[in-house]
């Protein structure tokens, strides 16, 4: 080394024993507990910073968007119905410093929430609602969550429904609802076009019973239509 290293070494090196650079990235940051408290100024980054060794301990939070799969939840529907229900909820760390202060593991309590309030808010509505109203369940299942995760300094940015399963002999109670509903109506059609047709041919036989000739006419032309 030449003597000028020699010579910063030497200015740093009493600088240098008492802190300590780090670097967390763009998307992390850093929060700094200094003998067991937080330090003030909040979490740190993105970027450089220092901490005192053998003072300071620290923990680096992740602040990108997750995404967790709800696993397939049996639920009761409130008129009774069990379904299997499937959703992805997309979430992110929104306060590092109450995600780590507050909660002994944000991410594990943010997912076992969500599968709770995922069933508390089928169980409040009947079937036919969950089928046609997903839109509104998200939506009311993000809310409530983004609720309760508000402390843990966790954001619910999204609940997205994936699936609606329902048992196989509902289902099959289902078509068979729909397909006789089909057949009624298609009664209904049938008997329509009789009516009118017997309609019709009352005024024909009102005509022809009219004029006496009009009858034989008619054996004329069906006579010359054979
Ligand atoms: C995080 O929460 C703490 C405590 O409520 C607050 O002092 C701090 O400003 C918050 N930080 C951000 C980035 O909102």
């Amino acid at each position: 080394m030449t003597g000028l290293s020699w010579f910063l070494v030497g200015i740093t090196l009493p600088f240098s024993l008492f802190v300590c650079f780090k670097v967390v990235q763009e998307y992390e940051r850093a929060v700094i507990f200094r003998l067991g408290r937080l330090v003030s100024g909040g979490a740190k980054g993105p970027g450089i910073f220092f901490i005192l060794p053998c003072m300071d301990s620290y923990v680096c939070v992740d602040l990108r968007t997750r995404t967790y799969d709800v696993p397939p939840q049996e639920v009761l529907t409130k008129d009774s119905v069990t379904v299997s229900v499937d959703a992805v909820v997309y979430y992110r760390v929104s306060n590092a410093t109450i995600s780590v202060a507050n909660v002994a593991n944000a991410h594990h309590s943010t997912k076992l929430l969500a599968q709770t309030t995922l069933r508390n808010v089928m169980g409040t509505r009947p079937l036919h609602e969950i089928l046609s109203e997903r839109e509104a369940i998200s939506n009311t299942m993000q809310t409530s969550l983004d609720e309760a995760t508000e402390d843990w300094g966790i954001k619910v940015e999204r609940v997205e429904i994936k699936d609606v399963r329902l048992p196989v002999q509902l289902q099959r109670a289902m078509a068979a609802e729909a397909e006789a509903t089909r057949e009624a109506r298609a009664k209904v059609i049938a008997a329509e076009g009789e009516q009118k047709a017997s309609r019709a041919l009352r005024e024909a036989s009102e005509v022809i019973s009219d004029s006496p000739a009009a009858l034989q006419l008619r054996y004329l032309q069906v006579s010359n239509e054979h």
